[in-house]
């Protein structure tokens, strides 16, 4: 049975800080930030929003745009790594708020849970949801897969420039008019890692940069060559001599922590494709160096990572590799698109990979690209670790939903945040009840409770 994305809404907040501003105000290179890491602006929450808020405004934009009653959704599931709650999932609030709008228990039929793993885990959540359609379950229900999260880092702290927040929700059914998803080929990699992690009680993450880009790139290329068994496995697609799996697939969207981390990601997959292929030479002599190899090639990351020579040659190599005409080729058509609206927005955790994808269906169109029949591949990545690949094929109806795709109109106009307030809002010195915005037909926070016997309670409400 076919299963994938019928439709797919976002919520962003209206908050945001630019990042020129906030690179001069750290006494940082602007060029650093819109060139080395690819971010001009970074989506900020309010006092009165959490992630379940953004969340349930993003399930109610998709369920309003197609007229969907409660009685259609089977499962809710909410991905998210920045949780308030040790043991109440972050579903029940979000269908709390939307019976408020469509009537008390009208969800009561409903399944679901919310899932952790770090950013990867909307992707778990997705392809749990598809093969509860696939077995037939669904009876003719949909299910609402909504990726939501507030990218939150220490004041000063090097992963502060990669901040953001938003929502993505996502319908599922047997007969999508958006992506089917390939069946059998979605492939993983796992292990216990340190790169980024949020202990109990804390509200910013530990996180060893440097060490989670590489981490990323290894992990997602192991998850890559097991994609690469399957599809041959299953016949999917069939490789021609002197062909790779890349060749393939006519759009990459890839986990964007940052935007430029989806051009360092696709650069290390497509050197490992394309390393042992005839064309390789020629690239190399374009290029005019040799691939350069660590001094300890079967290393660990920290060794790798020390190497100094090795970083600085792999560095230079890179640059002029991702300079070479047949990358230039490959990146502008397969992932400049997804890029977009990562730049606009920062990082969404689990939402951003999907934020990637929605960013490239709306600006590919506007390119004027026929999308029906086209194979996109995702690259999901959580820290901690795992990864995971799959991919799926731009159906027939797609322009249904695509042609009304506006980024810019959704964001809305936004607020832009001097940087006293940015920090005031990041220090918590707000109350809920001291936002920087009026609500406009979203969900807010009303109350949280302080006293013992109903401490941490939330209170939303649809402000119309
Ligand atoms: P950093 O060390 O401050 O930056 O931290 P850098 O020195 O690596 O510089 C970044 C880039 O800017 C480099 O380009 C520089 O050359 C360039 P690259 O070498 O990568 O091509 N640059 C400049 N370019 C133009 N003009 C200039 C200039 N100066 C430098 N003047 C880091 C960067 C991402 C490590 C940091 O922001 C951080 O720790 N972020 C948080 C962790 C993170 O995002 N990790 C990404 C991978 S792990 C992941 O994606 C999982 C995650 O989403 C969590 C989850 O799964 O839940 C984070």
């Amino acid at each position: 049975m076919a299963a994938g994305i019928d439709d797919i809404s976002i919520y962003i907040p209206r908050l945001y800080l630019d990042a020129a501003d906030f690179a001069k105000a750290r006494g940082l290179d602007p060029g650093k930030l819109e060139r080395g890491l690819g971010i001009g602006q970074m989506a900020i929450v309010d006092t009165n929003q959490d992630p379940a808020c953004l969340a349930a405004n993003a399930c109610l934009k998709v369920m309003q745009k197609n007229k969907l009653t409660p009685d259609k959704i089977g499962r809710l599931y909410v991905a998210t790594e920045s949780s308030f709650d040790e043991s109440k999932a972050m579903n029940s609030y979000v269908i709390g708020m939307l019976e408020q709008v469509y009537g008390k228990d009208t969800f009561g039929h409903c399944g679901g849970i919310e899932c952790k793993f770090a950013c990867v885990s909307g992707s778990y959540a997705l392809y749990d949801n598809t093969n509860w359609i696939r077995a037939g379950e669904a009876e003719d229900k949909y299910a609402l897969v909504v990726v939501s999260d507030i990218a939150k880092y220490d004041l000063g702290s090097s992963g502060e420039v990669t901040q953001g927040a938003g929502a993505v929700a996502m319908l599922l059914n047997n007969t999508p008019r958006l992506l089917s998803f390939d069946p059998k080929v979605t492939s993983t990699s796992i292990k216990n890692e340190y790169d980024f992690y949020r202990p109990f009680g804390k509200e910013t993450p530990i996180v060893h940069g440097q060490y989670s880009n590489l981490l990323y790139l290894i992990q997602v290329k192991n998850a890559l060559i097991d994609y690469k068994k399957k599809v041959k496995e299953t016949g999917l697609i069939k490789l021609k001599e002197g062909e790779t799996i890349l060749d393939h697939v006519d759009y990459l969207n890839m986990h964007l922590p940052y935007s430029n981390m989806g051009k360092k990601a696709l650069a290390y997959l497509v050197r490992h494709e394309w390393r042992t292929l005839p064309r390789w030479k020629e690239i190399i002599d374009e290029v005019g160096m040799e691939e350069p190899i660590p001094k300890d090639p079967r290393g660990t990351i920290e060794s790798v990572l020390e190497d100094a020579d090795f970083m600085a040659k792999d560095h230079q190599f890179t640059k002029l590799f991702t300079n070479t005409e047949k990358y230039v080729e490959l990146y502008e058509s397969k992932l400049a698109s997804s890029l977009i609206a990562s730049k606009m927005i920062g990082n969404l955790y689990t939402a951003s990979l999907y934020l990637g994808f929605r960013s490239s269906l709306e600006f590919e169109y506007q390119k004027g690209v026929d999308l029906n029949g086209k194979r996109v591949g995702f690259c999901s990545y959580g820290s901690g670790a795992s990864a995971m690949i799959f991919s799926g094929v731009i159906q027939p109806e797609y322009a249904q939903i695509v042609k009304d795709m506006n980024l810019e109109e959704e964001l809305g106009p936004r607020t832009k945040l001097s940087l006293d307030e940015y920090e005031e809002l990041h220090e918590n010195k707000r109350t809920h009840e001291e936002n920087i915005r009026s609500a406009n037909k979203e969900f807010v926070i009303v109350d949280v409770k302080t006293s013992n016997e109903s401490k941490g309670e939330r209170h939303y409400a649809f402000v119309d």
